[in-house]
């Protein structure tokens, strides 16, 4: 992440210039340049419409990225990929985070043991028995339980009129939320948070520096060892919690390890924090950017759930996967050979124009199907427990402080080339 620590701010407006460079541009791999720089500041829809237009089945030739990477912007496109059984998550992917060299670091070693990049097989067998341990009833608290920690950050700031949106509330909100589906003691909160900034901070390879790198590793072995205890604990003594779900959690006569339930644990924060935190940051953004649909919701703050998929739709934090092909892919007329590697860009694919009509306007009552979960093999556990946090953090935000409005013209974005999201949103509760 080259994080803007420039302090650039994207402007709130639609960019109308990015539209105009984007049009201007014949060239796919200039439009993916663009895409892809975590510098540049900007609105990033343009380009990919672009690339559609050009190219939506594009062989790259990007640094940084093998020779031969190809990128997909379509929705059809994007959906058939990510349902075959051909394209597969690389297990070779957690390589970038070998730091060391020799596998030895415990950041690395956590990270390849994460569902996410295990091979086929153990992805699909973990899987299952995660899957397994999300019942119904190990995740109906969920909605209360980020309500009550939303209404407890709202009331952390006092009388403040202004706050920094992601700081005082998107940041910490899912992450409190999940430690306490889990059943995490209160006094080990602060703890496990400081190791899940350190943790994530780690996880981006281009501004990992070796104190970053040092301090994701320490973290590494702190929830390596917080869980361990956690799960010898649920092991003795089950309780009425998700850890306990997971512990027991039983297919096909299979049980999961306790270093993969460990991992399993790790990921469930790593995965269901910034990605939602994000998501809310850019969720506020697009309403700011479409005032009528802030002022519904700010009357009728219950809109927000079947508003839910489109706030997904709209700007959504995970906006590029990879996949290997294991076997030859056909797209069409073109095949894309055995062996590649496959940019999945659910952000574009999202506006595909094929599947949503007037795809840059957020548009409340339109309840759109949307990949931002991606879809097949690989599709967000979480999502049940993702469209809950939202949709119960936001009721409680527009029921707390309707008048909600940015307070500066801008604001600081963090743009990874995979994972996108204000890094501060100073705004005003009104
Ligand atoms: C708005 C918030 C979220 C978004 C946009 C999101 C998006 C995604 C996407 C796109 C994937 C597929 C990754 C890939 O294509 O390789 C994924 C996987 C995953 N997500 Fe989410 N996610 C969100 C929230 C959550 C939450 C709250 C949790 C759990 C607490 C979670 C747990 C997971 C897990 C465990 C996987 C791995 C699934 C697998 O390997 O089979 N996510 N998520």
């Amino acid at each position: 992440m080259k994080e803007s620590t420039r302090g650039i701010p994207r402007s709130l407006e639609q960019d109308g210039r990015d539209d105009e460079i984007a049009a201007g541009l014949s060239d796919p791999g200039a439009v993916l340049e663009r895409i892809l720089d975590a510098e540049r500041r900007g609105a990033l829809y343009p380009y990919y419409r672009r690339l559609r237009e050009l190219a939506p089945i594009h062989r790259s030739e990007v640094e940084g990225l093998p020779p031969g990477t190809w990128f997909l912007t379509r929705a059809e496109d994007v959906n058939a990929v990510a349902r075959s059984a051909g394209a597969v998550n690389d297990p070779r992917t957690a390589q970038v985070w070998d730091y060391e060299g020799d596998g030895s670091g415990a950041f690395y070693r956590m990270m390849s043991r994460a569902m996410l990049f295990l091979d086929k097989s153990d992805h699909d067998r973990v899987r299952r028995l995660v899957y397994k341990a999300f019942t119904p009833a190990s995740v109906a608290p969920l909605g209360d339980l980020t309500a009550r920690v939303a209404g407890e950050l709202l009331d952390a700031v006092g009388d403040r009129d202004e706050i920094d949106f992601v700081r005082d509330f998107t940041y910490p909100l899912p992450l409190r939320a999940i430690m306490r589906l889990l059943g995490i003691p209160r006094d080990a909160e602060g703890t496990i948070e400081r190791y899940a900034w350190d943790f994530a901070r780690a996880g981006d390879p281009m501004s990992a520096t070796s104190e970053i790198i040092e301090r994701g590793n320490r973290a590494a072995e702190g929830l390596d060892a917080f869980f361990g205890e956690v799960f010898d604990l649920r092991e003795r003594a089950p309780a009425d919690d998700l850890v306990t779900a997971l512990v027991h959690a039983q297919a096909d006569g299979n049980r999961l390890g306790r270093d993969e339930t460990i991992a399993t644990l790790v990921l469930l924060l790593q995965a269901g924090h910034e990605t939602t935190s994000d998501l809310l940051g850019n969720a506020l953004i697009g309403l700011f950017q479409h005032p009528q649909a802030l002022s519904r919701l700010a009357k009728n703050p219950d809109l927000v759930v079947p508003a839910t998929a489109e706030l997904l739709r709209y700007d959504t934090s995970v906006q590029i996967s990879m996949r290997l092909a294991r076997a030859p892919i056909e797209l069409g007329k073109t095949q894309i050979p055995a062996g590649s590697l496959i940019a999945l860009c659910y952000g574009a694919a999202n506006r595909d124009p094929a599947l949503h009509a007037e795809p840059d306007r957020l548009d409340l009552d339109r309840n759109p199907s949307h990949l931002s979960f991606s879809a097949g093999a690989y599709y967000c556990l979480g999502n049940a427990l993702a469209r809950t946090e939202i949709q119960a953090a936001l009721g409680v935000l527009f029921r707390r402080a309707p008048g909600i409005r940015p307070a500066s013209e801008g604001f600081v974005e963090r743009w990874t080339s995979r994972l996108r999201g204000p890094l501060e949103l100073p705004v005003s509760l009104g």
